[in-house]
């Protein structure tokens, strides 16, 4: 059986209920980045402040990408902060104000969020489901790129 875009119907339910997941991950992820724009403290205050809405910018435009994409598979998308505490791998931070430490949050973050869209994509290509499949590889590719430069960041904090 096929849903209306073409795609197996089971293959289907299982990509939403990733796509699920990820997406209350990438929920909890946004609001780690908020919560680090506002209360980071020090000297690189100006440059991370504005680092951290910079990717939090993104993030909001995913998290609306990964719950229309659930809705095109004819899934419903988490929408409701208890949902998302219930299914999130990302935990929570509170009162971050170092930098070093928070960028390391955000590499952490980062990683566990690429995992799952490795999986995502590696399932899609299997449902043939070339949309889903092409969100994950430009998100892959957008995440490594960033990974690249947070940890070049870091090598700063290390002697
Ligand atoms: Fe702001």
């Amino acid at each position: 059986m096929k849903n209306l875009i073409g795609i197996d119907k089971v293959k289907a339910e299982q990509l939403i209920i990733k796509l699920n997941d990820l997406l209350a991950n990438y929920q909890l992820f946004y609001q780690n980045l908020r919560g680090l724009h506002w209360n980071i403290k020090g000297k690189e205050f100006f440059e991370l402040h504005l680092k951290f809405e910079e990717l939090y910018d993104d993030a909001v435009i995913k998290v609306d990408e990964i719950a229309e994409r659930i809705l095109t598979l004819e899934g419903e998308p988490l929408h409701t902060f208890s949902d998302y505490l219930k299914t999130t791998e990302i935990k929570e931070e509170r009162n971050i104000t170092n930098g070093a430490q928070g960028v390391e949050i955000i590499v952490n973050n980062f990683t566990t969020l690429i995992k799952k869209e490795r999986v995502i994509l590696s399932l899609a290509s299997n449902a043939d489901d070339e949309g889903t499949v092409s969100l994950m590889s430009d998100y892959i590719a957008q995440t490594e790129k960033t990974l690249w430069m947070l940890n070049s960041y870091l090598k700063s904090y290390q002697i």
